[in-house]
């Protein structure tokens, strides 16, 4: 397999599990504690070596490529404050990769939307990453999106991220059959698109990372509309594993589903009780709290 450099990113959702506020803020513009939950998803792949994101965009986000533009009227007013700390904050965004976004015309699909992407991925490798969840490793750990392109190259195979859900939740996922490999590594035989419980597969779910080569297109070209009258990712990746074979792995580090509310804050809690302004007050703050609620 090729060297991975690009990776896709979908971002035309409407947000609406977080109305009010998605009806002018993107939902990938919402902040987990001082940057936007899509930076989380940038710094992720670019830290496994991506350098071109393709963004694939719907109506009403301009504010996602405005934030890794140049803004001068900061800059220059940072410059001026000698506000050297905030500068370098803004200034590295601009740098961090090449943004490339392309518009999402109607909402068919997440399968679609990895289509539109084809123009510019042609017949390269590459890694997908869905921006409902964010996943958290330590500076020791490669990131996600790292441990399956590794993966993905050690082994001359399309890659999946993976993970034992609760079966009352295998409703909200992509599930996979599997032959297992190891117990960390899983042949994929089969996938089904959010099965009720008792139809479902495994409890081994799909959480949003994805590595593939570009052999997916083809088959996401001739796939009808499935699950909800969707064009599915799923169902290509069927036929992908079917006909290039597709392993899954189980991942190090902590995945947060910052697409649901609660998920939302639990992020913000955790990512605050790591961050080195506010974590010892936050701390202080959830004891005494949580003393008062029991
Ligand atoms: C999508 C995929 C699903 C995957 C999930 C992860 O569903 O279709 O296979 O498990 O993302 O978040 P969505 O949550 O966009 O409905």
């Amino acid at each position: 397999m090729k060297a991975i450099k690009k990776a896709i990113i979908p971002v035309a959702g409407l947000g609406t599990r977080f109305l009010p506020i998605t009806k002018t803020i993107p939902k990938e513009m919402l902040p987990i504690v001082d940057k936007p939950n899509l930076l989380y998803i940038i710094e992720e792949a670019v830290s496994a070596g991506i350098e071109d994101i393709i963004l694939i965009q719907g109506r009403n986000k301009n504010s996602i490529e405005d934030f890794f533009d140049v803004s001068y009227e900061l800059e220059d007013q940072l410059v001026k404050k000698n506000k050297h700390d905030l500068l370098n904050k803004i200034k590295d965004l601009k740098n961090m990769c090449n943004i490339i976004s392309i518009r999402q015309k109607q909402a068919l699909g997440l399968g679609h939307a990895v289509f539109c992407a084809q123009p510019i991925i042609g017949d390269n490798p590459f890694a997908l990453l869905l921006g409902d969840e964010i996943m958290y490793t330590d500076e020791n750990t490669p990131t996600v999106t790292k441990q399956l392109i590794t993966h993905s190259l050690d082994h001359n195979v399309s890659t999946v991220a993976t993970m034992h859900v609760p079966a009352e939740d295998v409703y909200k996922y992509g599930i996979i059959k599997t032959d297992e490999l190891s117990k960390t590594r899983f042949k994929v035989l089969d996938v089904v698109e959010k099965p009720n419980p008792e139809d479902s597969p495994s409890d081994l779910a799909l959480p949003g990372r994805y590595v593939f080569e570009s052999d997916i297109f083809s088959y996401l070209k001739n796939t009808k509309p499935g699950k909800n009258g969707e064009i599915q990712l799923t169902d290509a990746m069927v036929t992908l594993a079917k006909n290039n074979g597709l392993e899954a792995i189980t991942f190090k580090g902590l995945r947060y589903d910052a697409g649901d509310k609660f998920g939302f804050l639990q992020a913000n809690i955790e990512f605050a009780l790591r961050h080195p302004e506010i974590k010892e007050q936050l701390k202080k703050y959830l004891i005494k709290k949580s003393k008062e609620l029991i």
